[in-house]
């Protein structure tokens, strides 16, 4: 089973609950983006305060702080991981590859998960986070077009993207990841 996996996909695709499933069975680490900005602002620090005004409207935070978020966890990491959310941009991939070949840990494999608008919204409607809201969802989901939508290709053409179908049911879907990552 490959170890070194990132999964990416608009909001409500599934990457979070995928990833938690995966990473249980297979005992990688899970490094969500999103997890680690909600525990700043949970934190109630200068930083968790700046992160939830941009999240809130759905946009992304800066590469600086999302980057060194990501760094300081992966350098320690020894049997595996599994990044959800990360990267978003291409200044985000392009720093996870200096990064990766810094460490010597190469990507193995990424999960892109396909779902259609009408679908991710009502889940997202359905679990109702603070930023699960119709108008921060349809930025979101604008920011995921403009700027992450970009890496699929970028990984399709480095010969590691797996395309799943994230309509199905959840063991359905984990199935799937399974099967490909196998
Ligand atoms: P983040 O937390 O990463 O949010 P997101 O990408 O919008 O993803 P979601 O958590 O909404 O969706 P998901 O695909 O993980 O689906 P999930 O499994 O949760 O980021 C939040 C914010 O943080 C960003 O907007 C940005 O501001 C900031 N941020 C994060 N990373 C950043 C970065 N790298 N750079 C800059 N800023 C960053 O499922 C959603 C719901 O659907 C759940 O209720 C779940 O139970 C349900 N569900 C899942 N799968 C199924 C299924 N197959 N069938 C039915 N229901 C399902």
């Amino acid at each position: 089973m490959k170890k070194k996996l990132l999964f990416i996909g608009p909001p409500g695709a599934g990457k979070g609950t995928q990833a938690k499933l995966f990473c249980t069975k297979y005992g990688l680490e899970h490094l969500s983006t999103g997890d680690l900005l909600r525990d700043e602002v949970s934190s109630g620090s200068v930083l968790g305060r700046k992160a939830s005004e941009v999240m809130n409207k759905g946009e992304l935070v800066s590469d600086e702080l999302v980057l060194s978020i990501v760094e300081s966890r992966l350098v320690n990491i020894k049997q595996g991981w599994l990044l959800d959310g990360f990267p978003r941009n291409v200044n985000q991939a392009n720093s996870l590859q200096n990064l990766l070949k810094k460490i010597d840990q190469p990507l193995e494999a990424v999960i892109s998960i396909q779902i259609s608008d009408n679908y991710l919204i009502k889940r997202l409607l359905a679990r109702g986070r603070e930023d699960d809201n119709e108008e921060v969802i349809a930025n979101r989901l604008q920011i995921y077009r403009d700027k992450t939508s970009p890496l699929v290709d970028l990984y399709r053409k480095q010969g590691i993207l797996v395309g799943i179908d994230g309509n199905a049911d959840i063991d359905v879907v984990f199935s799937c990841i399974e099967k490909a990552l196998g």
